[in-house]
C-alpha cells in the first residue's frame, strides 16, 4: 500500500508518521505523479512545529511543497503531460491534502514542469523551489545583471547555494555571508567570489572592501531578524534588497540605509503565474545543461526515516538541501 506521511498535532519531529492509503484517481484536469524524492524545507519545519504562516487543518493533515517523480495517471481533459514524463512538482500551496511527502499525489496538471535532463533524483529534488526563489528574487524582482556585485546571506543554505550559482550563471558577483569562518572554503568551493564570515568579520565593512569601497547592489537576505539594520549597510547607495526568508525568527530591525529598495519575495505567488514558471524553467534547464546550476544536497533520508529528516533540519546549518528519498 502507498504511504504518505502526515501529523495530528504540531510539535517535534516524532508528530510526522506514516500511514497507508490507497491512491486518489486523478478528476478532470489532475495528473497523479509517482514521487522518487521530495526536499524537506524549513517551511515544512515551521509548519510542523506550529509555526506556519498561516493556519493548517489538523489532524491528518499532508507536507512537502516540492518534489519529483514520474506521471503515473491522467485525469480527462489533460493536454501536456504523458504517463511517464519525469516532472518536477511545482508549488503546492495546499500540501495539507497534496504534499509531496508520500509515495503519490494527485495535482492539477499545471502544478508540474518537465524534470530537466542530467540530474540526479536527489539532485532534481532539490532543484525547483531553493533556485525559483533566489532567481525570482534576484533576476525577476531585483532585476541583477552582469557585474552586479550580490551579497548572499545564509549562503551555505539551499537558497544560498542556488543563489551563488545563478549569480555567476549571469555573470554577477556573489559575495557569500555564513555564521562560521569554518565554511569558508566550502562557500569559494561552491562558486562564491568571496565569504564574509560574521564570526570574524562586520559584513558591512568587509562587503565595502570586497567592492571596492562601494557596497552591494543587491543584498539576498534569508535571515532578517535584528541583522536587518547592519545588513542593509552593506549595499552601496541606491542599491536592492530583496527578503526571501526568516531564519532568524527576532524581530527584524529597521533598515538603517535611507536609500535602500526593499522587496519581500514569495516564491509561490510567481510559481502560479505560467509566464514566470516558464521563464524559470527555461532558465534552470539551460544553467543544468551547462553545468553551471548544481543542485547542492546536503543528506539523502529514505522515508521510512523521515523524523530523523526534521531532527537532521532541527539541528541546523545543512550544507545544501535535506532530500528524501520514498
Ligand atoms: N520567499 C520564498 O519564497 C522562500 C522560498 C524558499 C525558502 N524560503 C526561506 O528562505 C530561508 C532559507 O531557506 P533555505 O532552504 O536556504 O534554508 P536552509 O537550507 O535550511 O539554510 C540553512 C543555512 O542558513 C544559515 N542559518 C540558519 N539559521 C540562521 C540564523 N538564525 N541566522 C543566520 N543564518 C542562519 C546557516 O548557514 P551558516 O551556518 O553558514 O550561517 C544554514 O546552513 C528560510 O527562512 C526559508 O523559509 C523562502
Amino acid at each position: 500500500m502507498p504511504r504518505v506521511v502526515v501529523f495530528d498535532q504540531t510539535g517535534g519531529p516524532e508528530v510526522l508518521r506514516i500511514v497507508d492509503e490507497p491512491v486518489v484517481e486523478p478528476a478532470a484536469g489532475e495528473v497523479r505523479v509517482r514521487i522518487e524524492a521530495f526536499a524537506v524545507n524549513p517551511l515544512d519545519q515551521l509548519v510542523r512545529a506550529g509555526r506556519s504562516p498561516r493556519p493548517v487543518r489538523l489532524p491528518h493533515a499532508r507536507l512537502g511543497v516540492e518534489g519529483t517523480g514520474v506521471i503515473d495517471a491522467l485525469g480527462p481533459d489533460v493536454a501536456g503531460p504523458a504517463v511517464g514524463d519525469p516532472v518536477l512538482l511545482s508549488a503546492l500551496p495546499d500540501f495539507e491534502t497534496r504534499g509531496a511527502y508520500a509515495d503519490y499525489t494527485t495535482v492539477p496538471a499545471d502544478r508540474v514542469v518537465p524534470r530537466p535532463a542530467g540530474l540526479s533524483v536527489a539532485g532534481a529534488a532539490a532543484l525547483w523551489v531553493a533556485y525559483f526563489t533566489a532567481y525570482g528574487a534576484l533576476v525577476e524582482k531585483a532585476g541583477m545583471r552582469p557585474g552586479d556585485h550580490v551579497l548572499i546571506t545564509a549562503a551555505s543554505g539551499g537558497v544560498g547555494r542556488a543563489a551563488i550559482q545563478i549569480a555567476n550563471q549571469i555573470g554577477a558577483v556573489p559575495i557569500a555571508v555564513t555564521r562560521h569562518s569554518a565554511k569558508r572554503e566550502s562557500l569559494l568551493a561552491a562558486g562564491a567570489a568571496a565569504v564574509i564570515a560574521t564570526d570574524r568579520e562586520d559584513v558591512a565593512e568587509s562587503t565595502r572592501r570586497h567592492t571596492g569601497g562601494v557596497g552591494a547592489d543587491i543584498v539576498l537576505d534569508a535571515v532578517l531578524g535584528p541583522g536587518l539594520a547592519d545588513l542593509s549597510l552593506a549595499a552601496r547607495l541606491g542599491g536592492t534588497l530583496s527578503a526571501v526568508g526568516w531564519l532568524d525568527p527576532r524581530p527584524a530591525s529597521f533598515p538603517a540605509n535611507p536609500s535602500l529598495t526593499l522587496h519581500r519575495y514569495m516564491a509561490f505567488a510567481d510559481m502560479v503565474d505560467p509566464k514566470v514558471t516558464g521563464r524559470v524553467a527555461a532558465f534552470l534547464t539551460a544553467g543544468v545543461r551547462t553545468g553551471v546550476l548544481r543542485p547542492a544536497v546536503d543528506r539523502v533520508f529514505r522515508l521510512d526515516d523521515v523524523v530523523e529528516a526534521h531532527r537532521h533540519l532541527d539541528r541546523g546549518s545543512p550544507a545544501g538541501k535535506i532530500v528524501v528519498t520514498t
